[in-house]
């Protein structure tokens, strides 16, 4: 029984790590703690003496998650580990996220002799920080779809409009239906962004190829040229359906600014390498002179491209020259996925 249970190893493990943790005994009426190290009284702002013989919960508020608690409990219950980040209140009242991982520990006979917790205090709510950054990026797609789709209604008006006083048709009803499925493609990859898990993955590069195509396309001065790997690379549609758009921007933005009347070339770049992923996309536009490679990315768009790169964890390097401009995302291909 647990009186007899010698934990003095586990005392002296526990006795001078940097962070705050604890012993408590199941074997006694509500499992209450029977050791804290120093860390734990600085950082909760009990004594030893007022934390022993009390069951940890007394660290709990009202605010307290009920469910995170009950998950606690009935992993308690089932002598399993538990992780949780839970809402604590220290000695003077103040609150805290405490990132607790529990662990029970076993004698030689395979008993639960004791419960051993690390606590770690968190700087931000994790929740509001998750929720925070999920707005965020949420906020720069929806603003991306807007771009694009007020880019496509000023070609799409201005291709009528030209139509209309040329009386040409040849040609521009091609562009115009291209315009037409640009369209449809984008309330596709919005659909994708609203209902990832009911998709299926897709040919990433294929897929981004046929949206620089169909943009570089409109323009019959713009040639459009790709560098991706023949092995196609199979990758969820949410996080293609965002890589997709931001591409889109990026080559909007070359066609926009990059050429001259004379146009001009753009690439899609892809690799695969040390588990990332190279999405690039080069003109050879007349680039940017030193005072404005600064500005770069720091308007509205480039914004957007960072808050999106920052949510799929990716690295977004603008690259400016004399000879055209280059901006690449390196996107891990491991990234946790948000529902982990
Ligand atoms: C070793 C150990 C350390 C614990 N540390 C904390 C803690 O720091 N903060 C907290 O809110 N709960 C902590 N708990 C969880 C509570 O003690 C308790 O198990 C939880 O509130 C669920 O049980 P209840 O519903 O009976 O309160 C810890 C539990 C154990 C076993």
């Amino acid at each position: 029984m647990s009186k007899n249970y010698d934990d003095t190893w586990l005392c002296e493990k526990l006795k001078d790590l940097p962070y705050s943790a604890c012993i408590t005994d199941p074997n006694q009426p509500d499992n209450p703690i029977v050791f804290v190290n120093d860390q734990f009284c600085e950082q909760t702002g009990y004594t030893r003496e007022q934390a022993i013989g009390r069951n940890c919960r007394f660290l709990q508020c009202v605010e307290s998650d009920q469910d995170e608690v009950r998950r606690i409990r009935e992993a308690i219950d089932a002598g399993e580990e538990v992780s949780a980040d839970v809402l604590n209140r220290f000695a003077d009242g103040g609150l805290f996220w405490n990132r607790l991982s529990i662990k029970p520990i076993h004698d030689d006979a395979g008993q639960i002799q004791r419960f051993m917790a690390v606590q770690m205090v968190l700087k931000d709510n994790p929740y509001e920080t998750l929720a925070e950054d999920k707005r965020r990026s949420d906020t720069a797609l929806s603003e991306l779809h807007h771009r694009l789709k007020n880019h496509l209604t000023l070609i799409h008006s201005s291709v009528r409009l030209q139509m209309r006083d040329t009386g040409e048709t040849d040609g521009l009803v091609g562009v115009l239906n291209r315009i037409q499925s640009l369209q449809s493609l984008y309330s596709g990859m919005r659909q994708g962004i609203e209902a990832p898990s009911e998709m299926d993955d897709v040919d990433f590069f294929n897929y981004l190829s046929s949206i620089c195509a169909a943009i570089a396309g409109l323009d019959e001065n713009i040639t459009f040229d790709q560098l991706v790997p023949e092995e196609p690379l199979m990758m969820d549609i949410d996080t293609a359906s965002q890589v997709g758009m931001m591409v889109a921007e990026l080559v909007t933005n070359s066609m926009r600014h990059a050429f001259d009347d004379n146009g001009g070339k753009i690439v899609l770049r892809g690799e695969v390498s040390d588990g990332k992923v190279l999405v690039a996309i080069e003109d050879n536009g007349r680039g940017l002179g030193a005072d404005q490679e600064e500005k770069l990315g720091s308007g509205l768009g480039g914004k957007i491209l960072k808050q999106t790169a920052k949510s799929l964890s990716a690295e977004l390097d603008f690259n400016p020259s004399s000879e055209g401009m280059s901006v690449s995302l390196w996107l891990p291909l491991d990234r946790p996925k948000e529902d982990d």
